[in-house]
């Protein structure tokens, strides 16, 4: 019936009547369809500039044929693995209709020209196609402190640059209802990969690990009760699906592993205004919602002659279309949203707002060496560690030319200075500046990953990344670059206050700082410089550390308990990995540098339990240890108990495992780990690995010294076996295990 009406009426008069509709039968798929949102679009007008970007960010080239590099379309997602990524169900509903579906998405309605039925029936056959491309990941509903951890990493990374916070922000990038389309699993391996799935990279990369971005899954699906199930493909169906996906053209935008039909559509540069996808006529072409604006804008922008864009024209086209102007400011272009800037926040007050929003993006191409301004826009990252927001991956395609453009349009005078030569020894007078008697640069910026107070930008990496020419000017009046610096200009009024060193120039004085800092980390260390552990403490509460611990890699889990015994949990793996008593951890090596540290662990010396799988099926009790796990284990986080300690989930097989590790005090007062396994339906011939070590001495009946430093106590059986190249201490799997481990201190 709808379709009926469609064809004729004209359009004010339909929104009106479907308005009406809307109110009396309250059909949620009629609601009017909200604009297609292009982020980086909020706060310009409509001209021709909006138009180009629109007519880019719309993907119109993707069909229509153009010479004009400012209309080269954005990829739409890859749909190669899609059916790992989202459930069938949902993308049925969205194809029939996107943008009620996901209100303000830029991906236009293909099939609304298809009777109701018809589109219904082809959105299903596509629904089921797309399904038949991946595997959906097992996945688990979120947990709630997963939710809250998710939701404070959420709105400080800069994901609410772009997207609304909790409050609904105007212009925000929206992100439609994402309980009925991922898992947790799924949405989160989207979120540690977003170029794999988007490759335009206006979804960026950022850099979050796998902790985080389960983390942030979770609180994205927080409506989610019971982990969704996607759809079952149907094989019929989804044949079907294939060949209508390519009829309505839908591999224009989307790569499916499949090679694209061939278009033969009127070129961008001929098209008739009023008609096709720019009308709101139903017809056999894409509907998209536009708002009026937008309308005049793509005509105002299709409409004018081809010419040669300038290139800072380009760079403002790039840094709209990639919305860089959500975090950045570049010139009168952009800048941070009053309403979102709240959001940007920073670990270090006494660096001032530098310490928090991103920097300035004006004359950036004078500033950055042309490498590290191609890896910075290609790979994302940075000095500015105590900055919360990050500064994401767009990949080096989606970056292309945009280094080259600043580095031609940004210049500075060249400023000129005498060069110190060896003879006056610039890297020892270098030295002497940054110190602490001197101008005491490392009270402000770390060096070498440490720093005496705050933590600004790394001082041994600047010759790398920053023009030399770029750091006269900025010495001599760092003001003029960030008006509202905390970093005081030492050479006032072009005069030095040191007067004593290289005779007062303040030339061949900032010589000596660039050619000292030029040894980057092998320059000799400052005097001042204050070896500050960063040591974590437990009190009351048990601590958790989610980063990389020795023997472990990326997903380790430490937990440090009251009293002073920790462990170390392999996420990976999924094993308890280490065990030692006295001190937690020393965290500089994790948070100073680029997250690529370890945790050193303190105390007494740790006990290292195998590595490989925890639990293995034996056939036979003699059969050997597997080195691998058999299926596809996955870990399902933790949750915390009455006295906030992990009890961690996990599937290493067909099976789960919950795994509740606490502290206990022995007779003489000593601290020991109760350890209690249980075990969903164990298969038959599931053996537990509790130690493999050269040596494993029996003590009783149940107890077994492990190595001399770890005492595991068990109810029988227990298996202990000699396999050559040292001992395995092995249980037979039970739906509820009690393990105990003591440490025995050095006598
Ligand atoms: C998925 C492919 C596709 C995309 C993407 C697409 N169009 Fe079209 N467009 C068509 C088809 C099909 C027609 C109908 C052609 C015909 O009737 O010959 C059409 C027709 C038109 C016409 C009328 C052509 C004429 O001169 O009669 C205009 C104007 C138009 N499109 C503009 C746009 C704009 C602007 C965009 C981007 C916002 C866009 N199109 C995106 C497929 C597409
Ligand atoms: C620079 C702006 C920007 C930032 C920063 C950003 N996103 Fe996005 N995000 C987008 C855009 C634009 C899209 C839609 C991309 C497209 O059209 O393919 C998107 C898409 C998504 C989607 C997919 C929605 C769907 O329908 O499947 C999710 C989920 C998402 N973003 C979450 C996040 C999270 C979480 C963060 C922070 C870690 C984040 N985004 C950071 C711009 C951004
Ligand atoms: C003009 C380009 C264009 C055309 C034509 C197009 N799409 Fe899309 N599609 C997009 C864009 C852009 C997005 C991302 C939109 C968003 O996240 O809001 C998208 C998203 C999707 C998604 C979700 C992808 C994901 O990774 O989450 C699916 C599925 C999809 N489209 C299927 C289709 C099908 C089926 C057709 C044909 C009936 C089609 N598309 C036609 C541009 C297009
Ligand atoms: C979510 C916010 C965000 C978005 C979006 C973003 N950036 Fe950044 N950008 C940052 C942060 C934060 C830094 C500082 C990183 C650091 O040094 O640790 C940064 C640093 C930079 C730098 C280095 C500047 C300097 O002086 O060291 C450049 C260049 C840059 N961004 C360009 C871009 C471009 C181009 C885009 C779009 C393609 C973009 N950024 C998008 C947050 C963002
Ligand atoms: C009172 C604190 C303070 C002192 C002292 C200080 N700086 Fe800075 N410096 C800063 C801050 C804050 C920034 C801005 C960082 C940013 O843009 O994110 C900065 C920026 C810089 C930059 C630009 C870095 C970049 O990548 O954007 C250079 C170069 C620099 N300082 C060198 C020095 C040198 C050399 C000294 C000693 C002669 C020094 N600073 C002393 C606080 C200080």
């Amino acid at each position: 019936m709808t379709q009926e009406i469609t064809k004729s009426l004209t359009p004010s008069f339909l929104s009106a009547l479907r308005g009406l509709l809307l109110f009396a039968l309250a059909v949620p798929t009629l609601a009017a369809a909200e604009p297609p949102v292009i982020g980086g679009l909020h706060h310009a007008g409509a001209d021709r500039f909006a138009g180009a970007v629109l007519a880019g960010e719309l993907a119109c080239a993707a069909c229509h044929s153009t010479t004009r590099e400012a209309f080269a379309p954005k990829a739409g997602p890859n749909l190669s693995a899609i059916g790992s990524r989202a459930n069938g169900d949902h993308l049925r509903a969205y194809i029939a209709s996107p943008s009620t579906v996901k209100p303000g998405t830029t991906m236009p309605d293909v099939l609304a020209h298809l009777p109701e039925v018809e589109r219904e029936e082809t959105a299903k056959a596509i629904a089921h196609y797309l399904a038949s491309l991946g595997t959906p990941p097992v996945s688990a509903p979120p947990a709630s402190e997963a939710v809250e951890r998710g939701e404070k990493l959420y709105h400080s990374v800069g994901c609410v640059a772009c997207h609304s916070p909790e409050k609904p922000l105007d212009g925000s990038v929206p992100l439609g209802p994402l309980e009925a389309k991922y898992s947790v699993a799924s949405l989160s391996a989207f979120l540690q990969d977003p170029l794999a799935a988007r490759p335009s990279g206006r979804m960026p990369d950022s850099h979050l690990d796998s902790f985080e971005a389960d983390d942030i899954a979770s609180y994205l699906l927080r409506a989610q009760q019971v982990a969704v199930e996607f759809m079952k493909p149907d094989a019929a169906l989804a044949e079907r699906g294939k060949s209508l996906f390519k009829q309505h053209r839908c591999d224009a935008c989307h790569e499916t592993g499949e090679k694209p039909a061939a278009l033969n559509l009127p070129p961008l540069d001929k098209l008739r205004g009023g008609e096709g996808c720019l009308s709101a006529k139903p017809g056999a072409w894409p509907h998209y919602p536009f708002s009026e604006e937008q309308r005049s804008s793509l005509k105002a922008a299709l409409g004018e002659q081809d010419r040669a864009w300038e290139p800072e024209e380009k760079i403002g086209l790039t840094l709209t279309r990639m919305n860089c102007i959500a975090c950045h400011q570049r010139g009168e272009l952009g800048g941070i949203a009053a309403d979102r800037n709240p959001y940007f926040t920073g670990r270090h007050e006494s660096l001032g707002e530098q310490g928090r929003i991103p920097p300035g993006l004006t004359g950036v191409g004078a500033k950055l060496k042309a490498e590290w301004l191609r890896e910075v826009l290609a790979n994302g990252g940075g000095v500015r560690t105590a900055m919360n927001t990050r500064m994401p991956k767009f990949g080096a395609a989606n970056t292309q030319g945009l280094a080259e453009w600043l580095k031609q349009i940004d210049t500075l005078p060249p400023m000129p200075f005498e060069r110190v030569t060896k003879a006056d020894k610039p890297d020892q007078v270098g030295r002497e500046m940054l110190g602490a008697k001197g101008l005491n640069c490392i009270a402000c910026h770390t060096f070498r990953g440490r720093s005496a107070a705050i933590p600004g930008p790394e001082l041994t990496t600047m010759t790398e990344r920053l023009e030399e020419n770029w750091f006269h000017h900025f010495l001599a009046q760092p003001q003029r670059f960030v008006p509202l610096i905390v970093m005081p200009g030492f050479w006032p009024d072009g005069k030095s206050t040191q007067p004593d060193i290289l005779g007062g120039d303040p030339g061949r004085q900032r010589d000596a700082i660039w050619q000292y800092l030029s040894r980057g980390p092998e320059a000799g260390e400052p005097a001042g410089l204050v070896l500050e552990p960063l040591v974590i403490e437990v009190k009351d509460e048990p601590v958790i550390v989610r980063r990389a611990f020795p023997g472990i890699g990326k997903r380790g889990i430490g937990v440090g308990y009251p009293g002073g015994i920790n462990l170390a949990f392999d996420a990976t793996q999924m094993r308890l990995a280490t065990l030692w008593s006295g001190g937690f951890i020393e965290a500089s090596g994790l948070w100073r540098g680029q997250g690529s540290g370890q945790a050193r662990l303190l105390g007494e010396a740790p006990v290292q339990l195998p590595p490989g799988p925890a639990f293995a099926v034996l056939a036979a009790p003699a059969d050997p240890w597997p080195a691998a796990a058999a299926g596809k284990p996955s870990f399902k986080g933790y949750h915390l108990d009455a006295r906030r300690r992990p009890v961690f989930r996990y599937a290493p097989g067909d099976y789960s495992v919950e795994d509740a590790i606490v502290e206990k005090r022995d007779e003489a007062g000593k601290l020991y780990f109760e350890r209690t396994l249980r075990i969903a339906s164990p298969p038959a011939g599931l053996h537990f690995r509790a130690a493999a070590d050269p040596s494993i001495e029996p003590r009783g009946a149940n107890e077994f010294v492990v190595g001399k430093k770890l005492l595991i106590r068990a109810a029988p059986p227990l298996l202990l076996r000699d396999t050559g190249a040292g001992k395995e201490l092995l249980l037979p799997a039970a739906p509820e295990m009690k393990l105990e481990y003591h440490f025995i201190n050095p006598s």
